[in-house]
């Protein structure tokens, strides 16, 4: 079946994705252009041009507008879409629920009503590992139980559960990918995220190392785990990239509903997270122990076996791939924005 699909590949599929200007949109949008895919991206915020201009449209717009997507979907011929616009703060979500579910969970609906009504039915969702919230056992495999603890993953959560309802009542196709933590930037110095608008963990550290931000708070060191910090699985994005691509390849030959996580199956402590971005950029990373945060479980780590078997994905970089290509980013982003400063010899604040 694998060898199948990957035959058929993705060539001449017209692919709609949402939160095409975004980190991993743009990864995504690149990885299916030179795969001979058609990509038209839709966000609320402009981006710069992407790879081959003929293959690529850049619409800027919001995915609850409607007509906007009924139109879209109409006139591009869109075949799959890759549904990945939302508001990510886990942060925003504790202190302000409502706003953020309006956002990830009616804007999803909207899009969903607008793909049944111009009969779009293969959708391939953005989910994460938040809809595990705090497993009872790792490596967590897709069948573990959906406990979010916090609104962004019970966000995901809900729309995973209309999404199968649209499959039942719609006939909807859907492939829905539980990403873990995703970093890093593209090998060649040609593609990261924008570090300075990010609070993940790993632009965070890259930031500080560059001078451009103070110490990296430690968000908890009394956890349960060997040294006291959190556990993460980080996967490359370059990877995930690559697992939206076999994801659309899969939507757009097989019928069904998908579930898959998308993780390296190895976990990572914030200190080890440190250390290996502190060999990569040669100093060490500054940083300052702080308080846990509220809906931060202490471990998680995939166990992405379903993916191996049934999308023929594993995800080949490591950690050290991941900051060593993130912190090429960041240096190249500063001299393209102006020299990167020393280090402040004092703590700024912690964030
Ligand atoms: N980055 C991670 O580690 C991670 C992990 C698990 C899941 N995810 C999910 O992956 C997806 C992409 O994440 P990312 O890291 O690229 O985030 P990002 O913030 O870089 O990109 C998201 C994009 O969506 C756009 N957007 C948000 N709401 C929109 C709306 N209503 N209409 C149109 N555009 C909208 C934003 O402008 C942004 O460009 C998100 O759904 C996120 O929840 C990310």
């Amino acid at each position: 079946m694998r060898v199948f699909v990957r035959e058929i590949g993705v060539h001449a599929v017209n692919v709609l994705i949402t939160g095409g200007s975004g980190y991993i949109g743009r990864f995504c949008a690149r990885e299916l252009v030179a795969a001979g895919g058609r990509v038209v991206a839709l966000d609320r915020r402009p981006a710069p041009p992407l790879g081959d201009a003929s293959a690529t449209v850049s619409l800027t717009g919001d995915v609850a507008d409607r007509p906007l997507v009924e139109r879209l979907l109409r006139d591009h011929d869109i075949d799959v879409v890759l549904h990945l616009a939302a508001e990510k703060s886990v942060a925003d979500s504790m202190t302000a629920p409502g706003p953020h579910l309006l956002a990830n969970v009616a804007g999803s609906l909207h899009l969903l009503e607008g793909m049944r009504a111009q009969g779009v039915r293969r959708l391939v969702f953005s989910s994460s590992a938040a809809v595990y919230g705090s497993p009872r056992r790792v490596p967590v495999d897709e069948r573990a139980a959906i406990a979010p603890d916090n609104p962004y993953g019970a966000g995901k959560a809900m729309v995973e559960q209309a999404l199968h309802w649209y499959a039942v009542a719609h006939g909807f196709d859907v492939v829905s990918l539980r990403y873990f933590n995703a970093a890093g930037a593209a090998a060649d110095g040609s593609l990261g995220e924008d570090a300075s608008a990010a609070t993940n963990l790993v632009p965070r550290v890259m930031q500080a190392l560059a001078g451009l931000d103070g110490p990296v708070p430690i968000y908890g060191t009394d956890y349960p785990t060997p040294d006291g910090t959190a556990i993460r699985d980080y996967v490359h994005v370059e990877d995930l990239a690559r697992a939206h691509r076999a994801a659309v390849e899969l939507v757009a030959r097989e019928r069904g509903e998908r579930v898959f996580n998308l993780g390296t199956g190895r976990g990572h402590s914030v200190r080890q997270v440190l250390a290996a971005a502190g060999r990569a950029a040669g100093r060490a990373v500054p940083c300052v122990e702080a308080p846990r945060r509220p809906g931060d479980p202490a471990a998680v780590w995939a166990d992405a076996s379903s993916a191996e078997r049934e999308l023929g994905w594993r995800a080949e970089r490591d950690l050290d791939d991941i900051v060593r290509t993130a912190w090429r980013w960041q240096v190249g982003a500063a001299v393209s924005a102006g020299p990167v400063r020393a280090a402040p010899a004092s703590a700024g604040p912690a964030r």
